[in-house]
């Protein structure tokens, strides 16, 4: 009996210094999810073999701890252009710094998700890593990387270290009748699901930008009366997509391939067309298939750019190159099965939704910016953009529920709430606004929106305005960026306020970003800095504690992209 350890519930619970650690912890750092859902799946696969475990979420995780730990498994994903999600940016900031101890006696693996289109693909996890053994710890497991086709390379490291702790934790482990299930409801099961998705029938595909507007931005509707799809404010839909069929021909072409030619992978044989018509990533370049096609190829050109010292040209080139361009600039001989397996499968895209079903009933709204653009005489898309502005009324649409428990609206309806949400980053506070008017919520509703030009950029603006004078919206600031000499983005907007929304702040508002992750979360995170700096007369460090405390109390949250 003397190994029983018993199990934390979830999250949180530091265990009495006293506990033997002879168990796994599964520390996860997630933005979408994934990591979580893998971190959950390993925990669980550790309990039904009775093996002790404790699951964390990263921002739970009392770093205190880590130098008595002897099993660790960290599962983190990497955020845009190499950063943590933000429920572990704590977490690594402090193996980063010189609180971190030395961990002689810890053995540890990592398990990193990313996108290969990223040239920081999985960087965090590597970090980790690297970090980690720097500390003096052990590799128990060799570290992963998974990209978009996460099973592919998690499945096996999941299994590999299932069975190394087999071996190390057995012997002392408890009787598994003693053992409490870490979350009871995991088990339940989902009605639809990526793998099994609901066909949802589009009600609306509008455009909501105006003629002039650089871009075009789709209002989308999607019913799913029937589904029994719930969802929550902050949710995301999982848009199961196919290729532009146009994109599909033109690459068969470019390299002289037979569309309709069996191809088998696996257990399963395909036409060609159907392979990369609905399989297949045939828009975002992966720096791996960069990879393969200068070896296919024999181009300098391609192997020079490949080099650890051309990672800005590189990145540069997969911005604006897609896969055809690639072929098409750069030839070389493929065969259809070495191209099917070299491609990526293709993703399901997830998209925040726009809606509240208090206020819209069985129905999914989604805000869209079709992405498409000329290079040279062809015209190129994002891939699910335009499969969904493509998509008439009448159309049948796969989706699920992602859900999403980061990005929620105060469990108490007389907390204020400040969102900033310029773009299509405006989207999921359309849900919030909806939500919060149809519960009677108390509090009281900012809301920072951003785009180039207000005549032709104002997402929503009649919905906005009707909000303010029904009182269902209290705040409403606006950046738009072009009408002047000068730029003017959302953070120039926070500044401006800086007073009035440290007060906010200070009076338990729940702040909330959406958008792009790649410059605005960046810069609105250093103005919020910045405001809680000069407003609280605090540090640069105490500015970024307070903003961290926010973050772990789940009163800011993130949905960036
Ligand atoms: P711009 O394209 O005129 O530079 C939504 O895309 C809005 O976000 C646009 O008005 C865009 O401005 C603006 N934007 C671009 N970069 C930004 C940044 N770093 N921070 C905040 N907003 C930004």
């Amino acid at each position: 009996q003397g190994g029983l350890v018993p199990l934390a519930p979830v999250a949180g619970q530091a265990d009495a210094a006293a506990q033997p650690r002879e168990r796994l912890t599964v520390v996860y750092g997630s933005q979408t999810g994934n990591a979580k859902r893998l971190a959950e799946a390993l925990a669980a696969k550790f309990e039904a073999e009775g093996l002790p475990v404790r699951l964390l979420r990263a921002d739970a995780y009392p770093t205190r701890e880590l130098k008595d730990e002897h099993y660790l498994a960290i599962v983190i994903s990497t955020q845009g252009d190499g950063d943590p999600p933000d429920d572990a940016r704590a977490l690594v900031e402090f193996l980063d710094g010189k609180r971190a101890p030395k961990l002689p006696s810890l053995r540890y693996t990592v398990l990193g998700l990313g996108d290969s289109s990223y040239p920081q693909f999985c960087a965090i996890g590597q970090r980790i890593d690297a970090r980690l053994e720097a500390l003096g710890a052990q590799r128990w497991v060799a570290r992963a990387d998974a990209d978009l086709d996460i099973d592919t390379v998690a499945t096996p490291w999941v299994a590999q270290v299932l069975a190394e702790g087999k071996e190390a934790l057995k012997a002392r482990s408890a009787p598994l009748a003693t053992v409490t299930p870490l979350r009871p409801h995991l088990a339940a099961p989902v009605a639809w699901t990526r793998e099994r998705p609901f066909v949802a029938e589009l009600l609306t595909n509008q455009r909501i930008t105006g003629r002039g507007s650089d871009k075009d931005i789709r209002h989308i509707e999607l019913s799913l009366e029937g589904a029994g799809l719930d969802y929550e404010p902050g949710d995301a839909l999982g848009v199961v997509i196919e290729n532009p069929p146009a994109l599909v021909e033109a690459i068969v072409a470019e390299l002289g391939l037979d569309a309709a030619a069996p191809v088998t992978m696996g257990t399963d044989t395909l036409p060609l067309r159907d392979w990369l018509g609905k399989r297949r990533e045939i828009t975002r370049l992966s720096r791996p298939f960069v990879a393969t096609h200068a070896a296919h190829a024999g181009s300098d050109a391609l192997n020079r750019l490949l080099a650890p010292d051309q990672r800005e040209a590189l990145t540069a080139l997969m911005a604006d190159a897609q896969i055809i361009d690639l072929l098409h600039d750069h030839p070389g001989a493929w065969t259809a099965e070495a191209l099917v397996e070299a491609l990526r499968p293709l993703q399901p895209r997830l998209y925040s939704i726009a809606s509240s079903r208090k206020a819209v009933g069985d129905e999914a709204h989604l805000t869209v910016a079709h992405v498409e653009y000329a290079r040279g005489d062809a015209t190129r898309w994002g891939a699910a953009s335009h499969f969904l502005a493509a998509r008439e009324e009448g159309a049948q649409v796969q989706v699920y529920i992602e859900h999403n428990e980061r990005f929620r609206l105060p469990a108490d309806g007389a907390k204020d709430i400040i969102m900033i949400g310029p773009g299509t980053g405006v989207a999921p506070f359309r849900a919030f606004v909806q939500e919060r008017e149809a519960v009677a919520a108390t509090g009281r509703n900012w809301l920072f929106f951003g785009n180039p030009h207000a005549r032709e950029d104002f997402l929503y603006q009649v919905e906005w305005q009707d909000a303010l004078k029904r009182g269902a919206l209290h705040r409403l600031d606006l950046a738009f960026s072009r009408d002047q000499a000068s730029k003017v983005y959302v953070q120039h907007r926070l500044r401006e306020q800086a007073r009035e929304l440290y007060a906010w702040l200070e009076n338990g508002a729940h702040l909330y970003v959406c958008g792009d992750a790649t410059r605005m979360s960046k810069d609105v995170h250093a103005a919020l800095l910045d405001i809680i700096a000069v407003q609280g007369g605090k540090s640069a460090e105490d500015a970024n504690d307070y903003l961290n405390t926010l973050q772990t109390q789940g009163r800011y949250a993130r949905d960036v992209y």
